[in-house]
């Protein structure tokens, strides 16, 4: 049994006393307490070693106070499980060798078994889930298709995902090979991580908006769909939350996906969002996350706007506050720490 079950009942609309809040990327580099950590090791190998996985994980649950962990890891651990080489090279971001452009080169990957290849992942959720003692829910994550797919194919970050968009134009049978097979992957590890303990889970589209809505609707939505429908069959309890970085026109799409809760980008206004998505979805997000930047008054008077724009919550509504994107690794912890204060202590007003 949680001991604050919070983000839970908000991620499922029933009734809370308060809103509550997590932050996307907050095991990370803006707490010195995670440098001093990531000093003994790289990115990787922080990863792969479930002692030090954990202790990153719960950093800011002890040090922030937010209302939920999430697994320390990183959405390319899937291509890596493929086959790829994974590096994250310092000040440039990652890296993933012998990008994926060919039928042959995809005939090369892997669909491997998750409990072997992504076995630490369950090692570092079941210690986490320990030593957390149930005080927060532990979130567990995966990339969605589209992004996975576009990190494989150019091999790391792209401006115009050249390679991608040539292989879904000029080979599109190709690409829906590959996009299958990375979601296939996403499924089973989804399902392995709720297994071994994650209380709810998030899949992150963040190049969503790399593509038209015509595209999208053929590229990236049925695979998130058919990973959503997966997890819900096995474990309907569980909440999905789906977080498409600047997917805002086709927020509806999204809700139909069967996902309990969407994840909102920062760009768009949280009362839009409800107004178009009438409840049928719990909202999580979002304020912009350079406005961690600014002084503690000004985060306080920003927050407060986006509890009211979201407004009233009724018997079938949820919000769980966010930020519209990952925290900078150059904020300062106390400026997040107001944030979350503020959050716990205003946010009953409109319960
Ligand atoms: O949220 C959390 O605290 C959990 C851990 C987490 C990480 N990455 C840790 C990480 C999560 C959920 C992610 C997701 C992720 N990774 C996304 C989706 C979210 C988003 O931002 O849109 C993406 C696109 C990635 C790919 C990736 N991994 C990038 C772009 C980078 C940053 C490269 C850089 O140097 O800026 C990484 C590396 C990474 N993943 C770091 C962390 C804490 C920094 C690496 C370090 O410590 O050196």
């Amino acid at each position: 049994m949680l001991k604050n079950d919070l983000l839970i009942r908000a991620l499922k609309r029933q009734a809370c006393p308060r809103t509550p809040i997590w932050v996307m990327r907050q095991a990370g580099r803006y707490l010195p307490e995670y440098m001093e950590v990531r000093s003994k090791a790289d990115f990787v190998t922080l990863c792969k070693t479930p002692e030090l996985a954990a202790e990153v994980t719960i950093q800011p649950v002890d040090i922030i106070g937010v209302d939920a962990a999430i697994i320390f890891s990183d959405i390319l651990v899937i291509p890596e499980a493929m086959g790829m080489r994974l590096e994250i090279i310092e000040s440039k971001g990652p890296r993933l060798y012998e990008p994926i452009r060919s039928g042959a080169d995809i005939d090369n990957l892997k669909v491997p078994d998750v409990s072997e290849a992504l076995r630490y992942v369950e090692d570092a959720i079941r210690l986490t889930k320990k030593q957390l003692d149930d005080r927060v829910p532990l979130i567990g994550f995966a990339g969605a298709a589209w992004t996975l797919f576009t990190y494989a194919v150019e091999g790391g970050g792209s401006k115009n995902y050249k390679y991608a968009k040539e292989m879904i134009y000029n080979h599109p049978k190709e690409a829906h090979k590959l996009l299958g097979m990375i979601t296939q992957v996403i499924t089973d590890f989804l399902l392995m991580q709720i297994e071994c303990g994650a209380n709810a889970v998030q899949i992150f589209d963040s190049w969503a908006s790399a593509l038209s809505e015509d595209d999208y609707k053929e590229f990236s939505l049925p695979y998130i769909k058919q990973s959503v429908e997966a997890v819900k069959a096995k474990h309907p309890e569980i909440p999905v939350i789906v977080f498409a970085k600047d997917a805002n026109t086709i927020l509806p799409e999204l809700a139909d996906t069967g996902c309990d809760a969407l994840g909102l980008s920062w760009n768009i206004d949280i009362a839009r969002a409800r107004g178009i998505l009438k409840d049928k979805v719990a909202l999580q997000g979002n304020l912009d996350p350079t406005m961690l930047y600014a002084s503690p008054d000004r985060i306080r008077e920003e927050a407060s706007k986006i509890l009211q724009k979201f407004g009233q919550h009724t018997d079938s509504s949820g919000h769980v506050f966010n930020l519209g994107h990952g925290i900078l690794p150059d904020v300062k912890p106390a400026h997040l720490k107001v944030l979350v204060d503020y959050i716990k202590e205003e946010s009953s007003k409109y319960h």
